[in-house]
């Protein structure tokens, strides 16, 4: 295949979000030059380091810059600097207010315990199985979009967060998700708490009827607080979770420490077929890791990874780095906060080095692990 040409913005943010990002930029860089593709990175201001730089987390050259790439890469944003600000003006609003601009309904979170890390799972073995899922979480719309208002002070105080859904946001998620699931498995869980909010109730009807189109998928719907529980007894049983954007917050963690840590969670932000997607790690801006070097670069190199799959269609590219990372994960290295006893621990950059070495020793020994390059 020829080599592609492709302009990421990069928006690296707070916090770890600087380090992690610079990781997956590098092996971003390897799949370049071995592959003969072209990525031109062009870096803007983002979260609270906009908010210090231009008094707003997400300035307007930050946003042009991204509708004109082919995909962002987002790093993480936040941290106590910035956590006395009124809520729309911190570096959160930036997020929220992206994914608004750039339409960006579709949140997709892949939760894959790799077999070398299955001993920092929190579940035991025969429970955690071979858990692999995806979480589709509505990304645009629901309470976090509402109107929100806190009147008042001390006593008096009341505050009101409005969730809202129409018909058609909660059905082209669902659209995406039955397709995904057609894809894989065939199995979709459809969370709500359709018991008491009527949002979850007009997601539950939305959901049924759109399922009708996707006759070869299998449709569960849960309440909330059971997929919670099931998420921990048996998640081997998911295969993808459809649910709205409070819901997928939440279960998303859940999900990410049942796969060893949140470190490790790529996702993918996305709206209609032909705009720029985001790409992310789920964990946030971790500041009592920031600038030590010991942050797990993991959840910043699969969304990369995720990147070249989605955006890019580099399905070899994706594997080879894959495999890359599990063969350093058998090895027994890792960052100290994905460690278990009989690891053999490294900084963060001598981590990503191990990945590098990894990845050039594949395409040179490439009739050992079988890549026809
Ligand atoms: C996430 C984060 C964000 C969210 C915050 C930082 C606004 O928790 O991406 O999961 O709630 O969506
Ligand atoms: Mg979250």
């Amino acid at each position: 295949m020829a080599g592609v040409t492709k302009t990421i913005a990069v928006l690296k943010g707070d916090g770890i979000g600087p380090e992690v990002t610079s990781a997956a930029i590098q092996i971003l860089e390897d799949c370049a030059k071995s592959f003969e593709h072209k990525f031109e990175f062009r870096e803007f201001a983002f979260g609270g380091a906009a908010i210090d730089q231009f008094g707003d987390p997400l300035p307007d050259d930050t946003l042009a810059g991204c509708r004109a790439s082919d995909a962002i890469l987002l790093g993480a944003i936040g941290g106590p600097k910035w956590d006395s600000l009124p809520l729309g003006k911190r570096p959160e609003a930036g997020l929220l207010k992206i994914r608004k601009e750039l339409g960006l309904y579709i949140n997709l979170r892949p939760i894959r315990l790799r077999p070398a890390l299955r001993g920092i799972s929190p579940l035991r073995r025969e429970r955690i199985a071979d858990c692999d899922f995806e979480i589709i979480r509505e990304l645009a719309g629901d309470i976090y979009f509402g109107a929100h208002e806190l009147h008042g002070t001390g006593a008096k105080a009341y505050a009101r967060d409005v969730a809202e859904y129409s018909v058609a946001e909660i059905e082209r998620i669902a659209r995406y998700a039955f397709g995904r699931a057609e894809s894989r498995n065939r199995r979709l869980a459809s969370v709500d708490k359709a018991n008491v909010l009527a949002t979850s109730s007009l997601w539950r009807q939305t959901v049924s009827r759109v399922a009708a189109d996707f006759p070869s998928v299998t449709v569960e719907h849960l309440y909330v607080d059971n997929a919670a529980m099931q998420l921990l007894l048996k998640p081997a049983q998911f295969d993808v979770i459809l649910t709205g954007n409070m819901f997928g917050d939440i279960l998303s963690d859940e999900a990410a420490a049942l796969a060893g840590s949140i470190g490790l969670i790529p996702s993918m932000s996305r709206g209609r077929d032909g705009f720029p997607a985001l790409y992310e790690p789920i964990h946030g801006s971790a500041p009592s890791l920031a600038g030590k070097d010991i942050a797990c670069p993991l959840g910043s190199i699969f969304s990369a990874v995720l990147m070249l799959r989605e955006s890019f269609g580099l399905e070899l590219e994706a594997q080879w780095i894959e495999a890359a990372i599990d063969h350093v994960l058998d090895h027994g290295f890792r960052t100290i906060d994905i460690s278990e006893p009989s690891a053999r621990n490294l900084t963060a950059s001598e981590f990503t080095g191990h990945i590098r070495a990894e990845l050039h020793d594949a395409l040179v020994h490439s009739e050992r692990y079988g890549w026809g390059v």
